[in-house]
């Protein structure tokens, strides 16, 4: 069994993403917290208890930091839709979001399972680097962290050289980067090159039942920004490949350590996670980077949980 807890600023890839946790009966996830990322933070939370909803789940689902740590916030609506789920109806209000600040529950859960849990970030590290600040213990208290952030080549997602969860709260990425924490970086390079999903795998995807027809219509946004913008041949889906990663770490099928500093001065380059690939800092590594995925067995795995049973929601569709 692998006990998790996820961070995540809740959008259409996040939300497959916590499919795949939620259905895996390898998986035992304790708690997801909520950061500000691709939507305001409320929204994230709304959605990420949709989610749980949909997928007849138990846990917990807390708010977090609704801003990052220094900077004004930028959103990703142009990516995920207005509500991040895509805009297609979702009755995604009303719901009650657990007591406790997300902050407090990564520093909580930390030491009351010390070595025990994989922690899975999908989005700006604004709560871990809060609860690193509040709590520096924890830095030695998770057994693993694996983040969907940077892009091990340098090519960028909102600018030429950050990717979105970087570019958020680069000082938050700092401090976690420079935590100690044991640190699995699963950058955006592995998302384009190794989880693509084309129109056909959608469809098949769509085609296994209720959870597959939520996981795929949620991206109708995500369509039009890799066509328009990223020139994505289909819909890449980093969030999920990271948690694929996380719960069969054979799925990075490319890795290496490496000292990894993410980039908070640059006028343009603001938010790069500036990879050591040659070693030439002569810094020891601080980071696994994952390079490259098995794209068989993460299509195999999203097939495996968009196949399971979804719960009756309100508004599902
Ligand atoms: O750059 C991709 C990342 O930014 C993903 O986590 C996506 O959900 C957005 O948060
Ligand atoms: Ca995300």
């Amino acid at each position: 069994m692998i006990p998790m807890v996820i961070d995540t600023d809740t959008a259409s890839d996040d939300a497959v993403a916590l499919v795949l946790a939620l259905t895996d009966p390898r998986v035992d996830v304790r708690a997801i917290t909520v950061v500000a990322g691709n939507v305001p933070m409320e929204m994230g939370v709304q959605n990420a208890l949709y989610t749980v909803q949909l997928c007849g789940a138990d846990v917990p689902v807390h708010v977090g930091a609704d801003r990052p740590l220094v900077r004004e916030h930028v959103f990703a609506h142009e990516v995920h839709g207005q509500d991040g789920m895509g805009d297609v109806g979702l009755a995604l209000t009303g719901r009650e979001p657990a007591e406790g600040h997300g902050v407090d529950v990564l520093i909580e859960m930390a030491r009351q399972h010390p070595g025990e849990l994989t922690l899975v970030t999908l989005g700006p590290l604004t709560n871990l680097a809060l609860a690193l600040r509040k709590a520096p213990d924890i830095a030695g208290l998770y057994k693993r962290v694996v983040m969907m952030i940077g892009a091990a080549d340098g090519l960028g997602n909102v600018t030429p050289a950050a990717e979105f969860n970087a570019y958020v709260d680069p000082e938050a990425a700092d401090i976690v980067f420079r935590s100690g924490m044991p640190l699995e970086m699963v950058g955006w390079d592995a998302s384009r090159q190794d989880a693509v999903l084309s129109s056909a795998d959608s469809d098949a995807l769509a085609a296994r039942g209720p959870l597959g027809e939520f996981a795929m219509v949620i991206q109708r946004q995500l369509w039009e920004f890799c066509r328009e913008v990223t020139n994505v041949d289909g819909i890449d889906m980093p969030d999920p490949v990271t948690m694929a990663v996380a719960i069969e770490p054979g799925v990075a099928t490319e890795a290496a350590d490496r000292y990894v500093v993410v980039e908070t001065r640059g006028q343009h380059t603001s938010g790069a996670t500036v990879v050591d690939h040659l070693g030439v800092t002569g810094n020891e590594p601080n980071v696994r980077v994952v390079t490259h995925a098995d794209r068989d067995r993460f299509l195999a795995m999203l097939h495996e949980a968009c196949g399971q049973a979804a719960a009756v929601v309100g508004g599902a569709r």
